[in-house]
């Protein structure tokens, strides 16, 4: 099922989510519903808070390669309490956010990172990328401790950027 997607400035984007200790049918359905609502709007990730759902999880729907398909539900990273165990490196590239839709901006991250993880059962694993993923990682997990990425943008880029957003909602 669709869900509305939370726009900045709203509130409830600042809250930091908890950790998910049952992974039963409501995970499930909040992740194949996450699914539904990042491909209806053509996303690479989300994460439940942009939901409303104050939990640790976020989806990742990236193609391999150059393919403009989107992926596909079993093609889809369902990541659960997240930790970074690695960080390291630096890149910048440009990001955009379902919840601040139309504005792109580069953005300064780490470049390597590694991340362990539960999936929908409750399985661990870990993720070694220093690609584009080893970004969309760390942009996701910002939503689990209520950032957002124009957080990250210089007091300038910043400045111009709200006097936009506030000129698009009047
Ligand atoms: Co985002």
């Amino acid at each position: 099922m669709v869900r509305e997607i939370l726009v900045y400035p709203d509130k409830r984007l600042k809250t930091i989510s908890e950790e998910v200790t049952s992974f039963d049918e409501e995970l499930h359905t909040l992740l194949d519903d996450m699914y539904d609502t990042t491909k209806a709007q053509i996303g690479l990730g989300l994460a439940a808070i942009q939901i409303g759902v104050p939990k640790r999880v976020f989806i990742l729907t990236i193609p391999e390669g150059d393919s403009e398909e989107m992926v596909s539900r079993e093609e889809t990273l369902e990541i659960i309490n997240p930790v970074f165990t690695l960080l390291e490196g630096k890149v910048k590239k440009q990001e955009g956010c379902l919840s601040v839709p139309g504005y792109y901006e580069d953005i300064e991250r780490y470049s390597h990172a590694i991340v362990e993880y539960q999936d929908r059962h409750g399985e661990k694993h870990t993720i070694d990328n220093d690609e584009f993923l080893a970004i969309a990682l760390q942009h996701e997990n910002d939503h689990l401790d209520g950032k957002i990425f124009v957080e990250k943008l210089s007091i300038l880029k910043r400045k111009k950027f709200e006097k936009k957003w506030k000129k698009k909602f009047k």
